[in-house]
């Protein structure tokens, strides 16, 4: 099922209700990273160990999407768990991925909480407000923030192998879904349709730079030839990949293992086509929320996965970003929120300055 959405600026969802309600959606926010920030502002909220993180990148994008995801997490503890800024320290569990451990604790709060970067946007979604732990996580990719080295590769060596290049991350299934399976094509012609055997030269497309001819079929059965330029399917496809990496990434950050997770290959979310951009783009900038897919077959080690809900929205023309929560037997309608976008200043820094 999808659906179009725009991304908002921050809103209420999620919010950690009074009285023991739970939430009935998950607050999911993204942090723009090009702004000017003032960097010494933010950074004085950081520990040492912070700081030196954050300023240890020689990129300057690096450092301010580092310098976020630390904010980040710092208002989730401050804002949902209600502990003064200065004591919204993070620590990682078991296999490294970020909680808080509140003071004199010996184990994190029932909160999750995860964060993703890419391409200068910060990803953020957490689960707050229930009895046992919901365990979230979230990735954002750019599909074409890597175009030049993704079509160097792809020029000399075919899309086959550049997808082979990943194949220790994904399951078989899935390896030769993203190689063969059609891409949605627009054939400039609403009367006629592929039929049959005509998706094979979809299928069998991996180099760029060529025309396909396509056996096409009008409605009173005619059959006549459309072409299409190999780039569109190329880059259809790098597209669906790009979906599919973001999904997994959001499914494996969840459970906390990460990709050291030893069963990376049993896990198969099948048939997955990536959410077009909003139609009315005119900006490469443009964050503006497109199709969003929220139904998916996971299945692991070859059963139907159940208790985990997804989600993959586009943003602007490249970014999508995917959230990815573990359902809470008592609660079969909590659902992600929409990603709202925060703002550095106004939205982060001026929380954590009033709880210092
Ligand atoms: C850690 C890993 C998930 C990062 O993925 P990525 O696509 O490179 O980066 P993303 O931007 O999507 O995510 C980075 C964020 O993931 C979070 N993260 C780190 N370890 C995590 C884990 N085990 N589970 C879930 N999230 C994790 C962190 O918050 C990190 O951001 P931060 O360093 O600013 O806090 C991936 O590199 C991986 O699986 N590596 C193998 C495990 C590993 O090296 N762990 C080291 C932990 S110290």
């Amino acid at each position: 099922m999808a659906s179009t959405g725009e991304a908002q600026t921050q809103g209420g969802s999620g919010e950690a209700q009074d009285g023991g309600t739970p939430p009935s959606n998950l607050p999911t926010f993204f942090v723009i990273c090009h702004s000017q920030i003032q960097a010494s502002r933010a950074l004085s909220l950081l520990s040492e160990s912070e700081q030196a993180s954050v300023l240890k990148y020689y990129h300057l994008n690096d450092a301010k999407m580092s310098l976020a995801s630390h904010l980040l997490k710092h208002m989730a503890i401050t804002k949902y768990c209600n502990v003064p800024w200065p004591q919204s320290t993070i620590s990682r569990d078991t296999n490294g991925k970020p909680c808080f451990i509140p003071k004199g604790a010996t184990k994190p709060v029932t909160m999750d909480f995860n964060v993703s970067h890419q391409a200068g946007i910060v990803s953020f979604i957490a689960s707050v407000g229930f009895d046992a732990r919901v365990d979230v996580g979230t990735d954002v990719v750019c599909a074409n923030e890597r175009e030049r080295h993704d079509y160097a590769h792809i020029e000399t060596k075919g899309f086959f192998d550049w997808v082979d290049m990943h194949g220790d991350v994904f399951a078989e299934s899935e390896l030769n879904h993203m190689k063969l399976s059609p891409v949605p094509i627009n054939l400039g012609r609403p009367d006629v349709s592929m039929r049959g055997f005509a998706k094979d030269a979809l299928s069998r497309c991996q180099w760029r730079n060529a025309k396909l001819d396509l056996k096409v079929t009008a409605v009173d059965g005619e059959e006549s030839v459309a072409q299409v330029d190999s780039n569109s399917v190329v880059d259809k496809k790098l597209r669906r990949f790009y979906a599919m990496w973001c999904l997994r990434e959001a499914y494996v950050k969840m459970t906390g293992e990460a990709l050291l997770a030893p069963w990376l290959k049993d896990l198969e979310i099948s048939d997955v086509q990536a959410p077009d951009a909003a139609s009315d783009i005119q900006e490469a900038n443009s964050l503006v929320g497109g199709e969003v897919v929220k139904e998916f077959n996971i299945f692991f080690k070859g059963r139907k996965v159940t208790d985990v809900k997804m989600e993959l929205s586009a943003l602007g023309p490249a970014y999508m970003v995917a959230g990815s929560l573990s359902m809470p037997k008592d609660n079969p309608d909590l659902a992600l929120g929409p990603w709202h976008i925060l703002r550095l200043e106004e939205d982060i820094l001026s929380v954590a300055e009033r709880t210092l």
